[in-house]
């Protein structure tokens, strides 16, 4: 099954009551890509990753997960999911916490595989410490550890980094590298533009329950035109692209211009998610 999609929406519909939280979203994540999914407060990102959990019901259209149908126990198997908001009980230690949560996944991997995620999310240190006394980066991160229990095929994480300090987010960041290189594919929140830029394969922007803009984060960003810095001031020339500057140069020479400096302009993604997520 493993040319099989780790998660497709088709034509997903969510209503809550008269609020339409998804209007229609075509999703997909491939096998070992790094997906970002983002958008403002209220986009249904939450809710679409709900309803590949099984947690949530769509209202029309489909998700599958590797293959099986949202919510069934095959797809359940091959996910793991952090919650936007989870805590952990404060007097649990950390491979407590990994203990318990093998058990509700049924995993049979024991000490050592607490051991081995432990080590892989950078916390070889804390697993006889309590939960209480770690930062939040680093409950986030064993909130991680808990997700790949059971080495499932895809991780759904709603906002891993929004709480962290930049130290922790780019923990994060480094660790879902790592993941990238295992093959596993993930799915991830955030409104937080830098981190998704820098790195996910694709990212898809939400806005108002629909798919505004998706694509590679360098795809998003489009050229700018091109900026040349002369001694009689600023030339731009909107239309024009990289290809383009070594003949805008060659004539402004010709025409006696000296130049400065010339700038190839992109624009951001966060240009890019603004353009997408604006009402009209
Ligand atoms: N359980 C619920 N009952 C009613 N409305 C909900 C529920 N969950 C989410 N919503 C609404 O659905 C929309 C999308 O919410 P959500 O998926 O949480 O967005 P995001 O995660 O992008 O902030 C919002 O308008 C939100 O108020
Ligand atoms: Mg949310």
């Amino acid at each position: 099954m493993s040319d099989t999609a780790a998660v497709a929406a088709t034509a997903l519909y969510k209503r809550y009551g008269s609020v339409t939280a998804l209007a229609g979203v075509e999703l997909t994540v491939r096998r070992g890509e790094l997906v970002g999914l983002i958008g403002p407060n209220g986009a249904g990102k939450t809710t679409l990753v709900k309803i590949a959990c099984g947690l949530t019901r769509a209202s029309a259209g489909t998700v599958t997960v590797c293959g099986h149908r949202a919510g069934t126990a095959p797809a359940r198997a091959a996910l793991g999911y952090l919650a936007e908001l989870f805590r952990f009980p404060g007097w649990c230690t950390g491979a407590e916490v990994l203990a318990l949560h093998q058990r509700l996944a049924r995993s049979t991997g024991g000490a050592s595989e607490r051991d081995e995620l432990l080590e892989l999310v950078g916390l070889s240190d804390a697993g006889e410490r309590r939960v209480e006394t770690m930062s939040k980066g680093m409950q986030q991160r064993l909130g991680i550890a808990q997700a790949l229990i059971g080495a499932p095929p895809l991780l759904l994480l709603d906002e891993p980094t929004s709480a962290l300090d930049p130290a922790g987010r780019r923990a994060v960041r480094e660790l879902l590298e790592e993941l990238r290189t295992r093959g596993v594919a993930v799915l991830l929140n955030s409104h937080l533009l830098s981190e998704i830029e820098l790195v996910c394969d694709r990212v898809v922007i939400l806005s108002g329950g629909r798919v505004t803009a998706a694509g590679r984060p360098s795809e998003l960003t489009r050229a700018g035109g091109i900026e040349v810095h002369t001694a009689a001031g600023l030339r731009r020339f909107p239309t024009a692209t990289r290809e383009d500057a070594p003949a805008i140069v060659a004539s402004l020479v010709g025409e006696g211009q000296q130049i400065y400096e010339v700038r190839v302009v992109r624009s951001t993604l966060e240009d890019v998610y603004l353009e997408a997520v604006t009402p009209e």
